[in-house]
């Protein structure tokens, strides 16, 4: 694995790899690699002949109040994870190459419009429209044939698909299930702040989640009552959890749902164990004819 900080370097590598027919796949993370990254290096070195891995802890995707001073960074062990995964390139430039003069001179943005208002993009103003512009950088410098990004990023991942399509970039967006420790847990880099209580307490963000696909699937139909139930669960297995918010939306657009219909539906909750924010969700698939059925049902009731 070569591990490359200069841009010119970078591309001089890919244009190589391309003059040579080889396809090229990005795994764009901000490091701290955990198994999560690792199944999406997984998946780009089945489908393509150039693995690069981008590494940048994004300054314009944080709020000021955020932790991107304190979020984890070790490069040394995510170069050894990131050389065992099977990743060809590894890219880990300073915020000068990403942000010419630094990321306060940066004046034109990817705005992603509706579609961070809200879940996440609610209470994380500015969030997506960082992280939309350093994905439209990463894209434009490493010009791959299929980027991988991980489910758990649910609303990122709408957003990224829709850059794509919206920009025009021609570039295949790949959504790759959430990878998930035994009790549930959905992996994350930040996961290495938890307490040992808050630990145990964030099993529940799964088990509510689970709670709500119950209900979806025994027939509930208005989100908000979905939406109470994963609540209910949460405030009682996980006390010292803050929730910011627990939404039923549309996987497509990510808007809060009015009815759940036919088709998948995202059931999406973010919590706050002190100033550690998690965030998880499931994909609940509605089919026609469930529908139908539980509207038979409702209406004989
Ligand atoms: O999901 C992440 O790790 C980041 O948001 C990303 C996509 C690498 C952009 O900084």
């Amino acid at each position: 694995m070569r591990t490359l900080q200069v841009l010119a370097d970078l591309q001089s590598a890919v244009r190589s790899a391309r003059c040579a027919g080889s396809s090229i796949g990005l795994v764009p993370t901000m490091g701290y690699l955990h198994q999560g990254h690792l199944t999406l290096v997984e998946r780009a070195r089945a489908e393509c002949d150039l693995v690069v891995m981008s590494i940048f802890v994004n300054p314009t995707q944080f709020g000021p109040q955020e932790d991107f001073v304190l979020y984890p960074r070790d490069l040394e062990r995510d170069r050894y994870l990131a050389a065992e995964g099977g990743v060809d390139v590894l890219f880990v430039p300073d915020v000068d190459t990403m942000y010419l003069g630094g990321s306060g001179e940066q004046q034109v943005w990817v705005e992603p419009g509706s579609l961070a208002d809200h879940l996440c993009g609610a209470s994380r103003p500015n969030h997506f429209r960082g992280v939309a512009t350093v994905v439209a950088k990463l894209f434009n410098m490493v010009q791959p044939d299929r980027a991988y990004f991980g489910q758990k990023d649910a609303q990122q991942a709408v957003i990224i698909g829709r850059m794509a399509r919206d920009l025009s970039f021609p570039i295949e967006v790949r959504v790759i299930a959430t990878v998930r420790e035994s009790d549930g847990l959905a992996l994350s880099s930040r996961n290495v702040y938890l307490r040992a209580g808050e630990r145990q307490q964030a099993v529940a963000l799964s088990t509510a989640l689970e709670r709500g696909r119950k209900a979806i699937e025994h027939g509930e139909r208005d989100p908000r009552k979905v939406e109470q139930q994963v609540l209910g669960h949460l405030s009682e297995s996980a006390p010292e959890a803050d929730i910011d918010y627990v939404t039923v939306a549309d996987l497509n657009s990510a808007k809060p749902l009015e009815r759940i219909r036919a088709g998948n539906v995202l059931v999406a909750l973010a919590v706050f164990f002190d100033r550690t924010r998690l965030i998880d969700n499931i994909i609940v698939r509605v089919d026609s004819a469930a529908l139908q059925t539980d509207e038979k049902a409702a209406a004989q009731r």
